[in-house]
């Protein structure tokens, strides 16, 4: 039962990030050159149950006062003072262009009073931790900063999303939430909402960095910012860190996706294929209708799987409740994830 409902919801999963990998390829483009195919990157994505059956994960390592809820999040800091915690990648990205898009939450009780934020790395260091967002300071790479706490006065409001790239001697400019050395950055509420709050960065290499938030409205990509003719570091390892101070919050992470990007030959461009001959123009209509019908029938299939994953999960839950691990011989695994809390979350 515990097996079938893994595999169910390995299927959802799976399928929920088709649309997230069309709409990526949709709004990217590099001159006459698109985005023709990602790959999803096994090594640097994360999902619930976070956790393998050794109660690890292959890819990612967890530290500080980070700890993992199985069914839900991985909570970098709690709503409390003084908390530091991260997620960082065991591997560089080793892919020439990347697509990464992150679900967070940001929660907590006070209305008025809140931070201090988390930070997306990608990054030639890992896993050091730090007075920025919970990380070190004079990093070299990129870091984009979620931050929810104005240190300076500025004309634009919190919370802010930053981007930075560090030569690995520059400091972030802590007093004034890293304006001294920012690349771009946008003002977007992304604390508290009832939408699901995404980050997706697209990074292709010596062309340009492209952030999108999705904070407003379901499937509503906000545009952050966009640095042409930027260099990130080679291989970096992708990390995510969060850290409260006086003022505190609950910085969770939910899932990271990374796909690695193809693009389209430059000899030829595809928006160049239909060149005035009927026959060519044919088959580009004939392609967008395929595509969009695919679309469709993913979507489908996604709800049908979305579906199941929903009735294996009750299933799930109410043989849990009965001690259905016992009764069905999983006594050993019931007790285990009893003990490891899989309902209330294992710390490490
Ligand atoms: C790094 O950037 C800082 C600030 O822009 C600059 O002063 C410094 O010379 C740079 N260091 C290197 C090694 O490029
Ligand atoms: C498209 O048409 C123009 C003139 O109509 C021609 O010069 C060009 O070579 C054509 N391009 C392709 C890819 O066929």
């Amino acid at each position: 039962m515990l097996t079938r409902f893994f595999t169910v919801l390995y299927l959802a999963l799976a399928f929920r990030l088709l649309p997230g990998g069309l709409a990526a390829k949709k709004d990217t483009k590099i001159g006459d050159r698109t985005i023709e195919r990602a790959v999803q990157l096994r090594t640097h994505s994360i999902f619930p149950p976070y956790i393998d059956q050794d109660l690890q994960n292959r890819w990612w390592d967890f530290g500080g006062d980070a700890y993992i809820n199985t069914n839900k999040h991985i909570r970098l800091t709690r709503p409390k003072s003084s908390q530091m915690g991260w997620l960082w990648s065991r591997l560089p990205l080793t892919s020439t262009n990347y697509v990464v898009e992150i679900e967070f939450k940001v929660s907590g009780e006070s209305t008025h009073l809140f931070g201090d934020g988390l930070a997306v790395w990608l990054t030639t260091s890992r896993a050091e931790p730090g007075p920025v967002f919970g990380s070190i300071d004079k990093f070299e790479g990129l870091g984009i900063f979620l931050d929810t706490y104005a240190n300076g006065r500025h004309p634009y409001g919190f919370p802010r999303i930053v981007g930075m790239l560090g030569n690995g001697s520059a400091a972030y400019d802590h007093d004034h939430d890293g304006e001294a050395n920012s690349i771009g950055g946008c003002s977007a509420n992304f604390r508290r909402t009832n939408v699901i709050t995404k980050l997706k960065l697209t990074y292709v290499k010596d062309s340009y960095l492209d952030v999108k938030v999705h904070y407003r409205a379901w499937d509503d990509w906000s545009d952050c910012f966009r640095v042409e003719g930027i260099s990130l570091p080679e291989a970096p390892y992708l990390g995510i860190s969060a850290l409260t101070g006086e003022v505190h919050d609950a910085h969770d992470v939910i899932s990271v996706t990374s796909w690695s990007a193809v693009l389209s030959p430059t000899s030829q461009p595809r928006d160049k294929l239909s060149n005035g001959s009927i026959f060519s123009r044919n088959r580009g209509t004939e392609k967008s209708s395929g595509s969009w019908l695919g679309f469709f029938f993913k979507t489908f299939l996604f709800a049908g799987v979305c579906f199941g994953a929903f009735q294996g999960y009750k299933m799930y839950v109410v043989r849990n409740r009965r001690g259905g691990f016992g009764s069905n011989g999983f006594g050993g695994l019931g007790e285990l994830g009893d003990r490891l809390g899989y309902n209330s979350g294992k710390r490490f």
